[in-house]
């Protein structure tokens, strides 16, 4: 187990031994001093049904406790987590839910397979042998191009195709979309693919896929076309069909536009939650969510809509000019479509409009709230159509999980089933292992600050040089295998020496799915009102952490590449 916790023990601090660049960690130390004491907190991931063939029942159900004191947050550079992350698939029903290549030679027999559509055409009457383009329509074609897949990605199971759809202007390829998952896949959730197929047409009137092209090539069959249902050919069991499930589809369009609402005696009879102020602006990200949680509990907990500020300053730990940075949107990290449609949330622009608009004449109240301790079960009596928590100015009272300490703790419960990371960075991180066709093992190795700090870290730089990298991976990763380095070193040259043994890879490998012509580009620069977003430093963490952790075989620096610990000397955990 690799040890991403949201929490770890803090270390034996002392101010001398901090590195200058850690010197922003001091901010967050009185931060951490606060947070000691017994934090424990629950997950349930409500949406989840019983019969889902995809979770193990003993995951619905993930207990984090942090049983005594010096728990705190993470305030190192690592990603946070989110709720998709607690979600492991049950691989027995997952590969046995997978379309094979018997259940396309079964179609015909419709009993392993759902399929209609392409085979209602019964207008197949035979091939007609012309010279023509091919005719991306015809079942024998779509057939053909399926089995070539499955024989070709052996290191995805498919869940779904749907109809090919005309391919490139010469008439000679075809291009189909996918859903699928990677085999052994430890995470729940489908990726989508589209690819253009180039299909040679013997004399004997046979087809055959000539080749097939790279990750989302299949441009024309992107789009889910709005014919009927069933224009795809779907497993039987495909678990994202599971009535009351949801799970993470990544490379599905994503709607992430913001809630409105529809009338003035929708907005008027509704009842709201906003905290306002507070001193999370420009903390990190881990601080963050732990505190935005508190508020989507309390308003859960209160049958309120919460009214939330959709902009996040970038703490500069984060960020390329080495200052925090207004201005981020919610959206580019996290999955706010997922959010606004498992919770009921408003963007507090439009809440402010409507509620100017319509407070006076409808004589709507607003229950101020300002100290914390006031807890959640004493405001469950209020009527009015508003309460907004103000925090003030003085750190750390000011910090909105207050709300969620002492006695509350035990009453909410923290909804990170809500919180899932942006699809749009997962769909990087999918291109990336594509195009490593889900076929890769992968090694952290932190570097940087840390392994400059001999006090604190006494053996990192040794442990992580190119050199003791070789000796220590030669047995565990075959030679000539693929190898994602996940890692902060800058220089990615400095690896050089592991070429010999590996094909190495780095996330910067890949900047073309997040440069000027990347969809990523283009959907966040939209999103942001046409001014371009800066790939920053949390998006880079966060890629190259979900890389790593689709590798088939996952190397991390701490235990396994040094037994230096990971918050510095002697903080090594004891326990599990
Ligand atoms: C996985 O799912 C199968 C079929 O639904 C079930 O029989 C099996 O017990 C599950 N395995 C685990 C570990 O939950
Ligand atoms: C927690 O901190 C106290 C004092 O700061 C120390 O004595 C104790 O060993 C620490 N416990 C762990 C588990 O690190
Ligand atoms: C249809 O099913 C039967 C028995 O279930 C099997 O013998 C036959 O081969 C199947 N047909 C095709 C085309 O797969
Ligand atoms: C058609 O020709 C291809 C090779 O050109 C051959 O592999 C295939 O078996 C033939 N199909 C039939 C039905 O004769
Ligand atoms: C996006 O989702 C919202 C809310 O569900 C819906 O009203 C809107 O029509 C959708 N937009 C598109 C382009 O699908
Ligand atoms: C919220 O709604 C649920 C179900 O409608 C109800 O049981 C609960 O008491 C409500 N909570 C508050 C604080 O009003």
């Amino acid at each position: 187990m690799q040890s991403r916790s949201l929490f770890t023990r803090s270390a034996s601090f002392r101010p001398e031994n901090l590195g200058q660049n850690a010197l922003q960690l001091i901010g967050n130390l009185c931060f951490a001093l606060f947070v000691i004491g017994v934090l424990a907190f629950t997950i349930i991931a409500a949406t989840y049904q019983p019969d889902d063939p995809l979770l193990h029942p003993s995951t619905k159900l993930t207990s984090f406790l942090v049983s005594t004191s010096n728990a705190t947050f993470h305030s190192d550079d690592s990603a946070s987590h989110t709720g998709d992350d607690f979600l492991t698939p049950n691989s027995t029903s997952d590969a046995a839910s997978a379309i094979t290549l018997i259940d396309i030679s079964a179609q015909t027999n419709g009993s392993v397979v759902e399929f209609s559509g392409a085979g209602d055409e019964a207008a197949d009457s035979g091939p007609s042998c012309s010279d023509g383009p091919i005719d991306c329509s015809d079942t024998e074609i779509f057939h053909t191009m399926m089995r070539a897949a499955i024989e070709m990605f052996r290191d995805v199971h498919f869940y779904r195709f749907g109809k090919p759809a005309q391919g490139g202007d010469d008439g000679k390829s075809c291009d189909m979309a996918w859903r699928f998952r990677p085999k052994d896949a430890k995470r729940v959730g489908f990726y989508k693919d589209y690819r253009r197929f180039e299909i040679a047409r013997s004399t004997n009137c046979s087809y055959s896929v000539v080749s097939i092209g790279d990750y989302h090539t299949g441009v024309n069959a992107r789009k889910k076309r709005k014919t009927s249902k069933g224009s795809e050919f779907k497993a039987k069991h495909a678990a994202d069909s599971l009535p009351g499930m949801v799970v993470p589809v990544v490379g599905e369009i994503v709607n992430d536009s913001l809630p409105v609402v529809e009338s003035e005696g929708k907005f008027s009879s509704g009842k709201y939650l906003i905290y306002v102020g507070g001193g999370e602006r420009c903390q990190s990200m881990n601080h963050y969510l732990w505190s935005f949680l508190c508020a989507v509990g309390e308003a859960q907990y209160l049958n309120r809509t919460l009214v939330m500020d959709l902009s996040i300053c970038l703490n500069s730990m984060y960020s390329s000019s080495g200052q925090h940075e207004e201005g981020k949107d919610f959206r580019f990290y996290f999955d706010f479509e997922h959010l606004r449609d498992s919770a009921s949330v408003l963007d507090q622009s439009q809440f402010w409009e409507d509620w100017n608009k319509w407070q006076k004449k409808d004589k709507l109240k607003l229950y101020l709230v300002e100290d914390f301790k006031i807890t959640p079960m004493k405001l469950a009596e209020v009527n009015d159509a508003l309460i907004m928590r103000k925090f003030g100015a003085v750190e750390p009272d000011n910090y909105w999980y207050r709300v969620c300490e002492g006695e509350t703790e035990s009453v909410i419960q923290r909804p990170w089933h809500l919180l899932w990371k942006s699809r749009r960075l997962l769909e990087i991180v999918s291109g990336i292992a594509s195009r490593m066709n889900w076929d890769y093992d992968a090694v952290h190795v932190v570097r940087g600050e840390k392994a400059k700090n001999t006090e604190l870290w006494p053996n990192l730089a040794t442990d992580t040089s190119p050199d003791a990298l070789i000796t220590t991976l030669q047995d565990k990763i075959d030679d000539g295998r693929h190898l994602y380095i996940a890692t902060n070193e800058p220089d990615t040259s400095f690896f050089d020496p592991l070429k010999d043994k590996y094909k190495t890879h780095f996330l910067d490998d890949y900047k073309d799915l997040w440069d000027e012509n990347s969809e990523w580009y283009l959907e966040t620069k939209k999103l942001n009102n046409g001014v371009d977003v800066e790939f920053d430093g949390y998006m880079r963490i966060e890629v190259d952490t979900e890389v790593f952790l689709r590798g088939k075989k996952q190397i991390e620096t701490f235990y396994d590449l040094t037994s230096d610990c990971k918050d510095g000397i002697n903080t090594c955990r004891t326990t599990a």
